[in-house]
């Protein structure tokens, strides 16, 4: 009844909006939800049913009706492409959608952390990911793995500590929109720093890798025979009496001085550098926002990691794409997202995101990302285990490939548009984040 409600007040909304004045097309989207069987779109538009409080229906150009059993709406409002796909989604795809919400929370003293393998989600079966909160002053072991770590810290700050292969030692303070990265094997430390610790999400070049499987200096030392740690350490076995008996993973420490004090007598300076200042790069400007890209090219440590930072502007898009040499694994930091993934053979299917989700687009799938939001930028990461970040642009493509060839394609029964298509892709520019166009402008009264 509610529901009915809603939808009738929006229809009046519009009824009364449907005056001779012409609204603004963002005023206009705004005030239609496409929820009801009189609301015909031919142009698969966007909907933020999140942001705007609305209940998605399976309704979709007269077509659908409403729902009478259980629902969870909370989900359905937040992945109005899954209750109402556009038309042009067809075929089965495997998912490709995972929130942290969903991810198993390990809880440790002054800490946390999830993960999202391909156990949470089997489509990532190149990377897998742990997000991780350490308060001030907790610490995340000493260890090490089989597989490199790449990280991006989203909130506060941490203090590192690594060890090169040629005995060269490492320790850096990072915060907000900086990285570390670790190859395979070399043994290191993270710890929360004042006054508040961190929360960071860590990249594995592995979809299989798990958290709960990694070398830790107690557990190691828990079994090995104390004459082999005595004698190691050549010391008297009563020395390590009082060792920790099982693994301490993430705990409460002591705080850090500043780095220069901490340094041990050994101390080598590395060769190698294991941080990366991302969000202080000077951006790439696009018309409609902003892409630092950090791979192995600008760090070049990272040969198995390359990223992306985007900041989405209003109402843009991030341009119709697809990357050559890697799965993209991709991570929203702030606002929402529309993605449509085409996998050939005339499948595609649309997913939405918020923040602390996790997508994939296989390799060579074409996809675009659309700022779905309407009060938030919309700030993402796209991650790929990959040396050097690498796409292809559709626009660029059309641009840079014979104007008759491009026309014979697309436009062979309608030589008038055809020439208005020519037009546009003349400058052959990738744009990355694409500024926002309204369709609106020119045919939405057509359409009515
Ligand atoms: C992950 O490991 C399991 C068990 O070893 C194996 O069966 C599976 O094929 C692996 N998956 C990937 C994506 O490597
Ligand atoms: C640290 O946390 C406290 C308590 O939540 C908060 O009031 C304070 O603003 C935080 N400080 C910083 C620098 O984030
Ligand atoms: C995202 O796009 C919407 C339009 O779809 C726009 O209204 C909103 O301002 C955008 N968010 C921002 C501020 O980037």
């Amino acid at each position: 009844m509610l529901l009915k409600g809603v939808v009738s007040a929006w229809l009046l909304l519009e009824a009364a909006i449907a005056a001779p004045t012409r609204q603004s097309p963002l005023v206009l989207e705004k005030q239609k939800s496409p929820y009801n069987l009189d609301h015909y779109d031919p142009y698969d538009r966007k909907f933020d049913s999140y942001g705007e409080h609305v209940q998605p229906l399976p309704m979709r150009n007269g077509k659908g009706t409403d729902m009478l059993g259980p629902r969870n709406r909370d989900r359905e409002r937040q992945n109005p492409d899954m209750l109402r796909p556009p038309t042009t989604d067809h075929g089965t795809m495997k998912n490709m959608h995972w929130s942290f919400a969903d991810s198993h929370i390990r809880i440790e003293e002054g800490g946390w952390t999830r993960q999202t393998t391909v156990r949470e989600l089997p489509s990532s079966v190149e990377l897998a990911a742990v997000n991780m909160r350490l308060d001030e002053g907790v610490i995340r072991e000493l260890h090490w793995h089989k597989e490199a770590e790449w990280a991006y810290v989203l909130k506060g700050s941490v203090r590192i500590t690594a060890l090169d292969t040629e005995g060269g030692s490492f320790i850096d303070d990072l915060e907000e929109g900086d990285l570390w990265y670790f190859p395979s094997g070399h043994p290191h430390s993270l710890q929360g720093l004042s006054p508040n610790g961190t929360e960071f999400l860590l990249i594995f070049d592995d979809g299989n890798f798990s958290e709960d499987s990694t070398f830790l200096l107690t557990d190691w030392l828990h079994h090995t025979p104390l004459s082999v740690v005595a004698e190691n350490f050549r010391l008297p076995p009563e020395v390590f009496k009082e060792l920790p008996e099982e693994e301490k993973y993430i705990f409460q420490g002591s705080l850090p001085g500043p780095i220069d004090k901490e340094k041990p007598a050994a101390f080598k300076k590395s060769k190698l550098q294991f941080t990366h200042k991302m969000l202080a790069q000077k951006p790439k400007e696009a018309s409609g926002g902003k892409v630092r890209i950090t791979d192995s090219t600008n760090f070049p440590i990272s040969k198995t990691v390359a990223a992306a930072h985007l900041d989405i502007g209003p109402g843009a898009l991030r341009e119709m794409h697809w990357h050559p040499n890697a799965d993209e694994w991709s991570y929203v930091i702030r606002g929402r997202a529309r993605v449509t993934i085409f996998a050939a053979e005339g499948n595609a299917r649309t997913f939405d995101f918020m923040p602390g989700d996790v997508g994939i687009v296989p390799r060579n799938m074409g996809h675009f990302i659309e700022n779905l939001s309407d009060d938030e930028p919309l700030e993402m990461l796209e991650i790929f285990r990959a040396d050097k970040f690498l796409d292809f642009s559709l626009f660029q493509w059309m641009g840079e490939t014979p104007k008759r060839l491009v026309l014979d394609h697309l436009f062979a029964t309608d030589p008038k548009s055809g020439a208005k298509f020519a037009k546009a892709i003349e400058d052959a520019e990738k744009d990355v984040i694409k500024e926002h166009y309204s369709i609106d402008d020119d045919s939405y009264e057509d359409e009515l």
